[in-house]
């Protein structure tokens, strides 16, 4: 079993009939001219390789697939509200996505969807569930500063620098860490303000600009790793959320090392 993802970006001019076709699937496929809405939609395809081509799905037929079929569901829809003048929330957003997952239903041969989510930006994305297909996974990305130092005091200096490396350095080193927060919930009662409140609130001001070893307590016996800082967010925000569920948190230290963590039960 492979699973393979892709990302298809399109474009929405909410007040042309239609939009230019574009050349540049890279940037956006329509491409539309002016001001319009922008969408990046990731498919997650789980399948076997077929041995004639190497392929689970041939990409192209995918851009394809989203092109002909949830391309459609989208400009109809932002065309209607935003000339009505009217707002779409979560709740609607992620009617469009399991429209989306219908009419892609039996397109992609044996691959069966895996995932279909929705970035609204770069820093926050809506995907579906389709195991409760009435709920979604909300996520968005948070930034924060903070000095740390990895240091045993069990080590003998020798052993220190030998295992934590540059990151032994006596006085510390800074990084700029980005944490992505997942949250399980119904969308219709999933408020994006209170979700980012709680975060801010019992994540951020905790930690930003902060020595992690000095100015918060839960690190001062345990080593405040990428894999320790994850669970700390966990520990965090778990319950913490109104009608919303914790469900991963990535905590980012570089755009080389990262760590997700889904609680005890790995769910
Ligand atoms: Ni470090």
């Amino acid at each position: 079993m492979h699973k393979l993802a892709r990302r298809v970006r399109f474009s929405i001019n909410p007040f042309l009939a239609e939009d230019s076709t574009g050349f540049n699937s890279y940037c956006s496929k329509p491409a539309c001219e002016g001001l319009s809405v922008f969408f990046e939609l990731t498919v997650e395809l789980a399948g076997a390789v077929d041995s004639e081509t190497g392929f689970v799905v041939n990409v192209a037929d995918i851009d394809e697939a989203i092109r002909q079929n949830v391309v459609p569901v989208f400009s109809g829809h932002i065309r209607r509200y935003f000339r009505e003048g009217k707002h779409t929330g979560l709740g609607e957003i992620a009617d469009l996505l399991k429209k989306s997952s219908d009419k892609l239903k039996g397109k992609f041969a044996k691959a069966k969807i895996d995932k279909l989510s929705l970035s609204l930006n770069p820093f926050r994305k809506v995907a579906i569930d389709f195991e409760e297909s009435r709920m979604i996974y909300f996520s968005e990305k948070f930034d924060f500063a903070a000095t740390h130092k990895l240091w045993n005091e069990d080590f003998t200096e020798e052993q220190n620098f030998k295992v934590f490396g540059k990151c032994a350095n006596p006085s510390g080193h800074g990084h700029n860490y980005v944490a992505e927060v997942t949250v399980k919930a119904e969308p219709g009662r999933l408020s994006i303000c209170e979700f980012e409140k709680t975060v801010d609130e019992n994540l951020i001001q905790l930690v930003d600009h902060k020595n992690l070893n000095v100015d918060v307590p839960y690190f001062a016996k345990i080593q405040p790793t990428v894999e320790n800082l994850a669970v700390f967010a966990w520990e965090r925000l778990e319950g913490r959320f109104e009608n919303a569920k914790l469900h991963c948190v990535n905590m980012q230290e570089t755009d080389k090392t990262y760590c997700s963590y889904y609680g005890q039960k790995d769910n």
